[in-house]
């Protein structure tokens, strides 16, 4: 069996768009002129790819064509991740690869030193941000950037001289490292001209105006705007299943964790709003849906509806065409009953939770501020085993948290085989910046991090392995969302979310829902063969 699957379809994504895309609402928006190229490079989690697809909305819609290289494209966006120092220098190496060849060399040199630039395992500092002025339009642009003016950076280089180096380019960086880092960004970049967080992507089009008029540094890094919702087009790259962001930000101040910092408080989008986009999306032709949000069942609708998330999840389900909905991520502390009762009334909510967990032990989870213990963690899981319909459980897991013993370490083991999650995504702890854990006595030495991750990944390996192996002879219902180069190759998610390889001499079944017996299985996939086409 092939590993790697081509999605099949055209991704909607390079040269090839129209500069004019369809509406949410399904619609055309009327031909516009070319206002110019763009390049997007996703970093991160679900909700930043999702992001990344309202962005390319909002460009689209202004008249901008998307492109698949830097070099092709006028304006270089970089969408960020910076819940663990190894992602945040990711987009560091990629501006690295962008550095104009006339940067006076000694003082790029020298920054790269105090910095680490474009090196994985860099450290990464606890720093504040720079002074800001807010403009009239509420965007705040850099402490002494005037329209039309090139910045002297306090003797540092010249920005104008940079910018015309890069070839003209807007080099942008948004997402986390931009909320994260602000104004910093353009110390330690300077072709960078534009820095940019999630709250405020609708103010792009006007960032790069602004670039356009003259402008040399612009940022949008605003936390509390309700804006983030209020994005009319969003260019889906999946052509299967659709994201819908229903919460944005965090409101748990986990002691580890940027999240709240560079997302910002929660603010949930009105239930009416997002149920009149799940309709428009059924009507677009998506039959599943995923639901996100940093703690996407802390949901709290701010309309006079007041939908509790179990309902808004049953809501989704009954809209005419939906058959598929997913939610992620959830808190253990809002994970109640009424969301396993919804799960087992509607067949189309997904059977699938990701509860993480992060540790198994109550004083680490204190540590954590994570608000439940080890047991009260083990009462929501002991929720979702008794449901009538069987729902697998997945988790995240942090090794190595400051102070963590061997102890500690064992009870997040032994949870582990408690619970038997079907997935788990286990990291090393990372020390952020902004975090209250930063200051935390008692780290652990990174060979010990990597020595605790190397054991909970390799029991969780031979737990999944065990647990695929007894679906073997099982016929799962499978919506196929990817074709092999190989012939009569196909491959999709089963409602459990698990991949499923399988063959089938069927043709054009990319989108259908089809039957599939389960032959073989290897920890992180299935392999079958379809027994019963479906339909769309
Ligand atoms: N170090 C390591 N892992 C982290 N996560 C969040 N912050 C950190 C950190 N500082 C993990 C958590 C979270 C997932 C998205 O990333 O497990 O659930
Ligand atoms: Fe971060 Fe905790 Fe919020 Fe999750 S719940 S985003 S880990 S602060």
């Amino acid at each position: 069996m092939g590993k790697t699957f081509d999605i099949g379809l055209d991704r909607l994504t390079g040269a090839g768009v129209p500069a004019i895309e369809t509406t949410a609402g399904g619609g055309l928006k009327p031909p516009l002129q070319e206002a110019g190229t763009f390049y997007l490079e996703t970093f991160g989690c679900q909700m930043n790819e999702h992001d990344s697809e309202k962005v390319a909305g909002v460009l689209l819609a202004r008249g901008y064509r998307q492109v698949e290289t830097p070099e092709a494209a006028k304006v270089i966006l970089y969408n960020t991740c910076s819940i663990r120092e190894k992602a945040a220098q990711k987009v560091f190496s990629r501006l690295g690869e962008l550095r104009p060849s006339t940067v006076d060399s000694r003082q790029a040199t020298a920054r790269e030193g105090e910095r680490g630039f474009n090196t994985e395992d860099a450290e990464e500092g606890h720093r504040g941000h720079g002074d800001a002025s807010v403009d009239q339009n509420g965007m705040r642009v850099a402490a002494g950037a005037q329209p039309g003016m090139a910045v002297p950076q306090g003797g540092m280089l010249n920005t104008r001289k940079l910018v015309n180096a890069a070839g003209g380019k807007i080099i942008g960086v948004l997402g986390c490292v931009a909320q994260q880092e602000g104004e910093e960004i353009f110390e330690r970049a300077p072709w960078v001209s534009l820095v940019c967080g999630s709250a405020s992507y609708r103010k792009l089009p006007q960032l790069i105006a602004e670039l356009e008029a003259g402008n040399r540094r612009v940022t949008g890094l605003d936390t509390d705007t309700e804006e983030t919702f209020e994005t009319e087009i969003t260019r889906r790259d999946n052509p299967f299943r659709a994201y819908l962001t229903i919460i944005e930000g965090c409101d748990k101040a986990c002691s580890y964790c940027v999240v709240p910092f560079t997302r910002g408080p929660e603010r949930s989008r009105a239930s009416a709003s997002i149920l009149d986009e799940v309709r428009q999306l059924a009507e677009m032709g998506y039959s599943e849906v995923q639901l996100l949000g940093q703690t996407v069942n802390s949901y709290a609708d701010p309309s006079g509806r007041k939908m509790r998330f179990s309902e808004l999840l049953v809501a989704v389900a009954e809209v005419p065409g939906i058959r598929r909905v997913r939610f992620t991520t959830s808190h253990p502390r809002d994970f109640g009953k009424d969301i396993v009762e919804a799960i087992e009334a509607y067949p189309a909510i997904c059977d699938h939770v990701h509860l993480p967990v992060q540790s198994g032990s109550t004083a680490v989870l204190r540590a954590m501020a994570r608000t439940y213990t080890r047991q009260e963690y083990l009462e929501k899981i002991a929720l979702v085993k008794a449901a009538r319909r069987a729902i697998s459980i997945t988790t995240d897991i942090i090794v190595g948290f400051p102070g963590e013993t061997e102890k500690d370490f064992a009870e997040t083991l032994s949870l582990m085989e408690e619970v038997q999650y079907d997935g788990a995504f286990c990291f090393k702890y990372s020390p952020r910046p902004n975090t209250p854990s930063l200051t935390m006595e008692d780290a652990l030495p990174e060979e010990e991090k990597s020595r605790r991750l190397a054991i909970l990944l390799d029991r969780q390996r031979e737990i999944q392995r065990a647990k695929n192996e007894k679906l073997i002879g099982v016929v799962l219902e499978v919506l196929v969302d990817g074709k092999s180069r190989k012939p009569g190759q196909w491959s999709g998610h089963t409602s459990s979310n698990r991949v499923l390889n399988f063959s089938s001499q069927a043709e054009n079944i990319l989108g259908d829902y089809v039957q599939v017996r389960v032959v073989s299985a290897t920890p992180n996939s299935l392999v079958g063969e379809m027994v019963k086409s479906g339909q769309r």
